[in-house]
């Protein structure tokens, strides 16, 4: 088995975290089981490119269960575990390919590690190992039925390759079910993004002035958590709804130019590129705080910072602190890589059990129906959404009422009104 991790004897405390992790995951526990007797992916040889965690690690012994065979590398170079990847070779058997802090060239030939194994499916969180595939190894599409995609970034470079016509085979987005985005993105961006920050900077929330850019479900979880802990929330937003939202849930939404100059910490969750900009660096406060949660690390302008900033240096781990000419620093957090797995964990198991469970079923509703279902991006199927709202509920103990028949008929109808 080919692999490539960092210290193969860091298994046995990656065993216990990915354990510890599994208690916290119900509903792909109870996918497992039924994937161990059903083995659903018998013979199907899966790609994936995920952030690996010990929550990626359940997932993958899920698929491993229903029968597949995996090979996995890093979505991102900065959100590796590395005791994660030992126990999945040591222990697992799963051919991994994943270094924390690795450099562009070695995360890109982890891809190609990955995608030497001829992949029927390829499972992908922000669209790296699927532009790969379809820029230089195109020779291995054809053994492809299908793929899912985690994150809302990869999701709209999937629909930009669609919509130029070159994705050449069916994509579901994962991204885009109600158990995923609802939870995940809100409450698991919400709560490991001011982890993050937190044990990057111990900074006291409460009273700070923090800038949210980015109203989208992410950004709404990080500001409700950052209120939630006393600071003073600030949006930036470029949509007129979302801004006019965020208005109405109580906070205060300006232009960037202006948050600049008042904000304490800053955190973008746009997806877009160059949000904070030198022109809004040289305006900050001495000693702000600034941090990216968003996927890729475009959304801080850093060559800017860097080419004008006088001196930059380590000052604690996962912050690096820059010079201005004006004289004040500027604190950078995780090299503008997306903070909650930079230097926190990532979203906690329990809201990672509705994605990873979205996965774990996308993979075998693919394998399944790969026949049938055109290239291009489709959602997950409806019932596979609510088959884990139902299970996620049952998992808590918690029953809810179902319709009666008079309330049944009544939605039905259209001839009782006032
Ligand atoms: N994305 C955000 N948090 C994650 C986690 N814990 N595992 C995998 N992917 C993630």
């Amino acid at each position: 088995m080919k692999y490539d991790c960092k210290d193969i004897g860091l298994a046995a405390a990656g065993k216990d975290r990915i354990l510890w992790a599994d208690d916290r995951m119900p509903v792909l526990r109870s996918i497992r089981s039924r994937f161990e007797r059903e083995k659903p992916l018998a013979g199907i040889r899966v790609a994936a490119c995920l952030h690996v965690t010990t929550e990626t690690a359940n997932l993958m012994r899920t698929l491993q269960a229903g029968g597949a065979q995996i090979a996995l590398c890093a979505s991102n170079p900065l959100s590796t575990q590395d005791d994660v990847t030992a126990s999945l070779i040591a222990d697992y058997a799963i051919s991994a390919f994943a270094i924390n802090g690795e450099d562009g060239d070695t995360y890109y030939r982890h891809i190609n590690a990955v995608l030497d194994c001829a992949p029927h499916i390829t499972m992908d969180d922000g669209a790296d190992l699927v532009s790969t595939l379809h820029s230089s190894r195109s020779d291995l599409v054809g053994n492809i039925v299908g793929g899912t995609e985690e994150t809302t970034t990869g999701v709209i470079r999937l629909r930009s390759m669609h919509k130029q016509n070159v994705l050449r085979y069916p994509i579901i987005a994962v991204n885009d079910a109600k158990t995923k985005h609802f939870f995940d993105n809100r409450y698991g961006t919400g709560q490991s993004t001011i982890d993050g920050i937190l044990r990057a900077t111990n900074v006291l929330l409460s009273g700070a002035n923090f800038v949210v850019a980015g109203y989208g479900w992410c950004g709404r979880g990080v500001a409700m958590r950052a209120r939630g802990m006393g600071a003073n929330v600030i949006i930036l937003e470029v949509d007129p709804l979302k801004a006019l939202e965020a208005v109405m849930d109580g906070y205060r939404v300006m232009q960037a130019a202006e948050a600049a100059a008042i904000g304490d910490v800053f955190v973008t969750l746009t997806g877009n590129i160059a949000v904070l900009r030198w022109e809004h660096f040289e305006t900050m406060k001495d000693g702000a705080i600034v941090a990216n949660s968003g996927h890729f690390n475009v959304e801080l302008d850093l060559e800017a910072l860097k080419r004008n900033a006088v001196g930059a240096r380590r000052v604690r781990p996962n912050v690096d602190q820059y010079a201005l000419p004006n004289g004040r620093r500027i604190n950078v957090l995780g090299e503008g890589r997306l903070i909650n797995l930079a230097a926190a964990e990532g979203h906690p198991a329990s809201v990672m059990d509705m994605s990873f469970a979205n996965q774990a079923l996308a993979a075998e509703y693919m394998v399944k129906h790969h026949d049938s279902l055109p290239r291009g991006v489709m959602p997950v199927p409806e019932h596979i959404d609510v088959e884990i709202a139902r299970l996620k509920l049952a998992s808590m103990d918690l029953n809810i009422d179902t319709l009666t028949e008079q309330q049944k008929r009544y939605l039905a109808s259209w001839d009782q009104g006032t």
